[in-house]
């Protein structure tokens, strides 16, 4: 991989460790992937912030980093809500940990936001070059809004943000980006029917780019990022297309390899919500629209279940009548978190989500059952 003087000089250290180190992992990736050289990027999101998937190591290596980075950095969520960690019963021990996290990426000039919705947030725009970690977000970069970045590991992601450049290979060249699939969908879709698409998908497809023809309507950005988030989990993507809707749909030929799903592969995602001790809502992190919803719904209402709903701290300081009305009936409102990367749902058996990818990774992650159904169904069920 080329590199310039200045880079040329960043990598034989004459700029300090730090910067020394972060090169090094650029260079190592720009190797096994063979670009050709490295990109500005505009932003990274770093996805490694839970106490519980870094562990003490992660949290020595950030210790060890000095000076700040170059360009905006957004976190991905972390295993508590900063101000609402006790509540979520999360221990003292893990919450110390997770704050030492949280204050070592600050000393480092990385935004603690943790979300991984940084969109709602964060202005991009179609065609610049990002370094973003977390799946789901990736993939809506990608595909919603014609960003383009690879789905970094969290030190990629770090040392893309210190030397505000990521090498130029994968998903930030059009060649690669084009569809490989076409998927298409000849019924009406509902709902959750976008997330159950996904994780259906992505089973079937891996991590393969398709395109999808929805013949029957247009999805919504919501719509379109629960498919991705799904897509991505169970398969692996970091693109998909819709036909006639999202921002590069129109600048490759279709495919010809053809796959169709039909409703009944969809209805069979939807599971058995009986005896489910945990409702959770908001992977992704909700929008405010999502919020709406929620809140129409459990207007007049109690929960007679645990019933979460992770969002951003942006999004519910910017939507308290909302939250308030949420809150009202019981159920609570976390941020900075989530129901995979906390600690918080190990304690229950069975989890009943929205999310297809929830339903993909509670299992392997926080070994707790999970079933899915759509948004009405799960809050219908926490009240009951
Ligand atoms: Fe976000 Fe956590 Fe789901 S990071 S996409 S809410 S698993």
């Amino acid at each position: 991989m080329y590199l310039n003087r200045v880079e040329e000089k960043i990598y034989n250290g004459e700029f300090g460790v730090t910067l020394q180190k972060c090169m090094e992992i650029l260079v190592a990736l720009g190797k096994i992937y063979e670009a050709d050289r490295l990109i500005p990027i505009k932003s990274a999101q770093i996805s490694g912030v839970s106490y519980k998937t870094i562990g003490e190591a992660g949290l020595e290596y950030l210790k060890s980093l000095k000076g700040k980075v170059k360009i905006p950095a957004l976190l991905n969520p972390a295993g508590l809500d900063r101000k609402r960690w006790i509540e979520m019963g999360i221990s003292k021990e893990f919450a110390a940990k997770q704050m030492a996290i949280l204050k070592a990426y600050e000393k480092l000039g990385v935004k603690t936001t943790c979300t991984c919705t940084p969109y709602y947030l964060h202005r991009i725009k179609k065609g610049d070059h990002l370094a973003w970690g977390e799946s789901s977000a990736v993939i809506y970069a990608n595909s919603v809004i014609g960003a383009m970045t690879n789905r970094e590991g969290a030190p990629a992601a770090l040392a893309a943000a210190f030397i505000g450049k990521t090498p130029n290979y994968g998903m930030h060249r059009k060649e690669n980006r084009a569809p490989q699939v076409l998927v298409e969908i000849k019924f009406k879709l509902q709902d959750s029917d976008y997330a159950a698409l996904g994780y259906v998908v992505g089973k079937q497809l891996g991590d393969k780019i398709p395109i999808f023809i929805f013949a029957e309507q247009k999805p919504t950005k919501d719509e379109l990022k629960a498919l991705g988030a799904a897509l991505s989990a169970s398969g692996g993507a970091a693109l998909f297309h819709v036909k006639d809707i999202t921002p590069e749909n129109a600048d490759y030929t279709l495919p010809r390899e053809k796959i169709s799903i039909e409703p009944k592969e969809l209805e069979d995602v939807y599971g058995d919500a009986e005896d489910v001790e945990l409702i959770a809502i908001g992977c992704p992190h909700c929008s405010s629209y999502e919020l709406k919803k929620i809140a129409k719904f459990l207007d007049g209402k109690k929960v007679k279940r645990d019933t979460w709903i992770f969002t951003s701290r942006y999004l519910k300081e910017k939507n308290r009548s909302l939250v308030k009305k949420i809150e009202k009936s019981g159920a609570k409102i976390y941020c900075d978190t989530c129901v995979v990367v906390s600690p918080a749902a190990e304690g229950f058996s069975k989890v009943l989500t929205n999310s297809g990818k929830a339903l993909n990774y509670l299992p392997s992650l926080q070994r707790v059952e999970a079933c899915f159904n759509n948004l009405i169904n799960c809050l219908r069920r926490a009240c009951e």
